[in-house]
């Protein structure tokens, strides 16, 4: 016991030395601040991401990688992250290392380390900052490293900038990130394929309806299901109904044949293009942008305050509001990481959920119908909102992919979420 005390603060002394040098021994990961002026999804966006990942891992987080958001600030700064942290943190640290050597020698005699570090919560998401999403994600880190009096911090990574839709998921499994907010219609690679049934058009058009189904037991079921493969829905995002874009008018179902339709990857809107003679194309969110501007696809549906934040209607000439369908998210992490929580942790983040929760459902209602006004007054989109009559013709166009999905679902389960959303299907 005194040998590894005395071998500790020469340990602590050499460390000192070597910092007082310019190298740090004590393990606060180098920062490495990447910075580039490309999007994430040009080839050097990509390579710097798949730099950080394996920068990340064969150092064994040894060294974090952080990219630069601003173009501005970051590339006019010469001191790189020695250059702008180093400095500051330099003197600073010295003293601070020496003390913490000390009293880690001294609790190491108790067999305790006194400095705990923070647990690193990384939130990955694939919309913009300023979408609903992207603020109730940054409402998050603040409520979070808040009430856990910085025990917590929370990296938030938006825009795909570190993992794409699909990659998200299993990356949530493999516990390499731990948050996530995706849509619910992107749960079939889980293995749960009944998140898919809320996909139904017009199913959970009005507002109450769908906060009414998402209260409701059957969702208590679908977690269960969640839980099963090793991952813990906290809450429930209602990020309002869907509108579709293309470059030619969609006012009637037949608008719709021999269009190539971007969908998200379920099931049951794969059925609804289909049915509407379109031809469905899966394609990651981080990829719209593009594959609508090079004409990959023609069109896609998906709520406002998406449509506004990331300039779709820059790439699309119509918009109709046909409120067919309804964009939940769900805040999942991995069950694993969360039960292991220390107990002092988790009642703040339970808090931080419960308030950003709060915060999205009401950001979410007013971003989606200012987007509407603001996307309108760019003039860059004609926008046409169905008439009752038009949406009749939907409906009864659409209400084939229910009855198709009794196969897949089973009757009485769609039955069953016809009575706990308080959908009522039209007399046929
Ligand atoms: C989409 O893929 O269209 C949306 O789910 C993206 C999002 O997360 O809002």
């Amino acid at each position: 016991m005194k040998a590894s005390v005395a071998k500790l603060l020469v340990f602590a002394f050499a460390a000192a030395l070597l910092f007082a040098g310019g190298k740090s021994a004590l393990a606060d990961p180098i920062i490495v601040k990447f910075s580039h002026v490309v999007s994430p999804d040009a080839p050097k966006g990509k390579a710097a991401l798949l730099f950080k990942q394996l920068a990340e891992k064969y150092t064994n987080g040894k060294v974090t990688v952080e990219f630069a958001l601003r173009k501005d600030q970051e590339n006019g700064n010469k001191g790189g992250p020695r250059g702008r942290i180093g400095r500051s943190f330099m003197k600073a640290s010295v003293a601070k290392l020496l003390v913490f050597a000390f009293a880690a020698a001294l609790l190491f005699a108790g067999g305790k380390s006194a400095v705990a570090d923070p647990i690193i919560v990384k939130f990955s998401h694939v919309v913009s900052p300023d979408a609903p999403k992207g603020k109730a994600a940054l409402l998050f880190k603040q409520l979070a490293e808040k009430y856990t009096n910085g025990k917590v911090t929370v990296e938030v990574y938006p825009n795909s900038s570190l993992y794409k839709d699909k990659e998200e998921l299993e990356a949530l499994q493999l516990g390499s990130v731990q948050l996530l907010a995706p849509s619910i219609s992107k749960f079939g690679p889980l293995g749960v394929k009944e998140f898919d049934v809320f996909d139904l058009p017009f199913l959970m058009t009005d507002d109450s309806h769908a906060r009414q189904m998402m209260a409701s037991p059957m969702i208590g079921e679908l977690n269960k299901k969640l839980e099963d493969k090793g991952v813990e829905p906290l809450a429930y995002w209602d990020n309002g109904a869907h509108v579709y874009t293309a470059n030619v008018p969609l006012i009637v179902p037949d608008d719709f044949r021999g269009l190539k339709m971007r969908i998200q990857g379920s099931k049951v809107l794969d059925a609804v293009a289909r049915q509407l003679g379109a031809i469905p194309q899966i394609i990651a969110f981080g990829e719209l942008y593009q594959s609508l501007q090079t004409g990959v696809v023609d069109g896609e549906d998906n709520v406002p305050s998406n449509i506004w934040t990331q300039k779709f209607y820059d790439v699309q000439k119509y918009l109709t509001v046909s409120y067919h369908g309804r964009l939940t998210y769900s805040l999942i992490t991995n069950k694993k990481f969360w039960d292991g929580l220390p107990a002092d942790v988790r009642p703040g983040l339970d808090r931080a959920v419960k308030e950003s929760t709060q915060f999205f459902n009401e950001t979410a209602a007013k971003d989606n119908a200012d987007a509407l006004v603001q996307i309108k007054a760019t003039g860059r989109v004609q926008m046409h909102v169905l008439t009752e009559t038009e949406k009749q013709a939907w409906v009864t166009k659409l209400m084939a992919v229910h009855k198709e999905m009794q196969g897949r679902f089973g009757k009485d389960f769609i039955e069953r979420v016809y009575k706990e959303s308080g959908f009522v299907p039209p007399q046929s």
